[in-house]
């Protein structure tokens, strides 16, 4: 294990992709601080495993502010000092329905959620970072659907094609400062939020994908810890896209 000081804020750690990324982040010697809405016995496993100063986590509500604001004390309280380097804004919601029928109040919690509440962490973030004067590292995890956009799924299309105008913003807005900002973007993963996928739409994005496959957390995680490396201090303002070649 290679070790460091340095510590990493991760949205929705609790499972799925969020969860394999906080224990690869572990497992590389980094310092995890997590939320979610609720536990899942995974998480505490890992927690138990870790010890409180190397993982720890709060509940709170990406989308809610005063939530983000409170998960973001804790977690700079938590850091006792260790350098922040890296805000992985990975907590999502998605919920497939028509536009023209999904009731207004979803569309506009998924684009709280999703993109308003990664605004306001990225904008914590960089304000602790810009006051220290240190380097870092923000990622946002996106979806190809931000981009191709997915019948049924227009207000998280919307919110993730937002997510990465954010980061080529960003990108431009604190490179000066040693700080990149990039999105990954993963196809089709194989995750609680793809579980409500039907048969039929598995069978058709598996015949549409070169690789003939979905992905899985392993497929993106690899690339979310590339970028929080040294060897990628040249790469900024991108989205990443893992996909197993469906948009190519
Ligand atoms: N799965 C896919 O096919 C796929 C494809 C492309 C991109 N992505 C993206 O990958 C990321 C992770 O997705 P996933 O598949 O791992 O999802 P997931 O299995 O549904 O896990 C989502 C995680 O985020 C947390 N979360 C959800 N809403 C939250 C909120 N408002 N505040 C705080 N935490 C919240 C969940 O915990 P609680 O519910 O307890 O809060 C959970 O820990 C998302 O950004 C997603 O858009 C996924």
């Amino acid at each position: 294990m290679d070790m460091t000081d340095k510590c990493v804020l991760v949205t929705g750690g609790s499972r799925g992709l969020g969860l394999a990324t906080t224990r690869q982040l572990l497992q590389q010697g980094y310092n995890v601080f997590t939320c979610s809405r609720s536990q899942t016995p995974e998480l505490q496993a890992l927690m138990a495993q870790a010890g409180p100063a190397r993982l720890s986590w709060c509940a709170a509500a990406v989308g809610q502010a005063e939530d983000e604001e409170r998960f973001f004390a804790q977690a700079v309280q938590w850091t006792a000092g260790r350098p922040l380097w890296a805000l992985i804004n990975n907590a999502a919601t998605a919920q497939d329905g028509i536009l023209a029928t999904l009731p207004n109040v979803d569309s506009e919690r998924i684009i709280e959620t999703n993109l308003t509440g990664a605004l306001r962490l990225s904008r914590l973030a960089l304000r602790h970072l810009l006051s220290k004067g240190t380097a870092g590292r923000l990622i946002n995890i996106s979806s190809i659907i931000g981009s191709r956009g997915y019948t049924g799924l227009a207000a998280y299309s919307a919110s993730k094609a937002g997510l990465d105008g954010l980061t080529r913003a960003l990108a431009r807005e604190v490179g000066r400062r040693k700080i990149t900002v990039n999105s990954v973007a993963p196809g089709y993963l194989e995750t609680e939020m793809s579980a409500s996928l039907q048969q039929r739409q598995r069978s058709q994005i598996i015949n549409r994908t070169p690789l003939g496959r979905l992905g899985t957390v392993d497929d993106v995680v690899p690339v979310v810890l590339f970028l929080l490396s040294d060897q990628a201090a040249f790469i900024t303002g991108q989205t990443l896209v893992i996909d197993g070649g469906i948009s190519c």
